[in-house]
């Protein structure tokens, strides 16, 4: 049925669909309708409180006794320097001016912990199928406690060095995140907007470099993206974009009207936001932001400057400021439930690959 098991074999699915664990984007809903269709759910967990997490897991276990993945970023701690700070508040003041907000953030305060011992030991007290990891490992002794403690353990790599280190470290599978994807790059180190691998290039390359397997991430919308992952020797696929116009997902009107209109070379990397590079649809904030091609604040204090005018700019219902993240393949979306769409990859995928020469 598919041309290869292992990934399927090593997170216990039916399908080598892995729906991408999205910060404030993905639902425990989504998650539980994707692992219920035998493809692999998840949530991007590092926005929430302890609080939060230990609800979230024990509301996923209640809806499915499928496989399902809980995401974290495994950023370092961010370093204050006043003097970006500063910089980035004069960056930043004609746009508050614009909007009429009042109060200019001296300096940022992002919130959003990388993943710590607290967190450790929610997870090690009710275990996720599989646990992953973007931004970087998470240390080591802390990566082999969720294995001992029977997790699948995946990290984003967006370079063959970064997935050799990875196959070092001794992760069970690598997600190979190419260019076109959406959301926050997983890259390790904060490497300039202008830098980044197609999927098309680094999937197989990183198939050669290590011997763990590869899952192709990153402008993968439809069955065809699926079929093509695996002639480039990948075991499976993780899309985010393609899951945003479900129901399902924790996204506003505007957010799903900007999808609806997407097209093809309308995103742009830019750190503007959060202090990582991430892909999301360009606009005037960005485009201003990027023209000083200077050091903003470390992932996440960028925040505390641009989430204000983010916020408000949705609330007038104008995205010119607003941070909307999704990838290059936007325009190949479905508004269908998460579950139907992991039918519906499942059937174009299969009816490509399993299509006899010839014919
Ligand atoms: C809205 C959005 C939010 C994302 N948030 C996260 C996240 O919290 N953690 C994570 O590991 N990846 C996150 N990603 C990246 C995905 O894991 C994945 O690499 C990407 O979606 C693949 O490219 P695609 O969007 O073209 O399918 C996000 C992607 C999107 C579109």
């Amino acid at each position: 049925m598919w041309p290869r098991k292992d990934l399927l074999e090593l997170l216990e699915i039916d399908h080598p669909i892995i729906q991408a664990p999205m910060g404030g984007e993905s639902t425990p809903l989504m998650a539980i309708a994707v692992s219920n269709a035998g493809a692999l759910g998840g949530l991007g967990c590092s926005y929430m409180s302890l609080d939060e997490l230990r609800a979230t897991t024990t509301e996923i276990r209640s809806g499915t006794n499928r496989s399902f993945n809980l995401s974290f970023f495994a950023h370092p701690p961010p370093k204050e320097d006043a003097d970006v700070n500063a910089r980035t508040k004069a960056m930043v003041t004609p746009f508050y001016e614009e909007l009429g907000l009042a109060h200019i953030p001296n300096c940022g305060n992002g919130d959003c912990d990388p993943f710590d011992a607290a967190r450790l030991e929610v997870l090690l007290n009710n275990c996720p199928t599989v646990t992953s990891f973007h931004f970087g490992l998470s240390p080591i002794d802390m990566v082999r406690a969720l294995q001992s403690a029977g997790s699948v353990v995946l990290c984003s790599a967006t370079t063959v060095a970064e997935a050799r280190m990875l196959a070092d470290a001794g992760v069970d599978a690598i997600i190979a995140q190419g260019w076109e994807a959406g959301g926050h790059r997983g890259t390790f180190e904060v490497s300039f907007e202008d830098f980044g691998v197609g999927t098309m290039a680094l999937v197989p390359q990183i198939v050669d470099a290590v011997d763990v397997p590869v899952i192709a991430a990153g402008g993968i919308a439809d069955g065809r993206g699926i079929a093509a992952a695996f002639a480039l020797g990948a075991g499976g696929v993780q899309m985010g974009t393609a899951f945003l116009s479900c129901p399902e997902a924790n996204i506003d009107d505007s957010y799903r009207a900007a999808l609806r209109q997407a097209s093809d070379d309308e995103t742009r990397l830019t750190r503007a936001y959060s202090g990582r590079p991430a892909r999301a649809r360009n606009n005037r904030y960005i485009d201003a932001m990027a023209s000083h091609r200077v050091a903003l604040p470390d992932f996440p204090t960028m925040y505390g400057f641009a989430d204000p005018l983010a916020q408000a700019s949705r609330d007038n219902g104008d995205a010119e400021l607003d941070f909307v993240l999704y990838g290059q393949a936007a325009p190949l979306n479905r508004e269908l439930p998460a579950a139907d769409l992991v039918a519906r990859l499942v059937d174009e995928a299969q009816s490509l690959l399993n299509t006899p020469r010839g014919t």
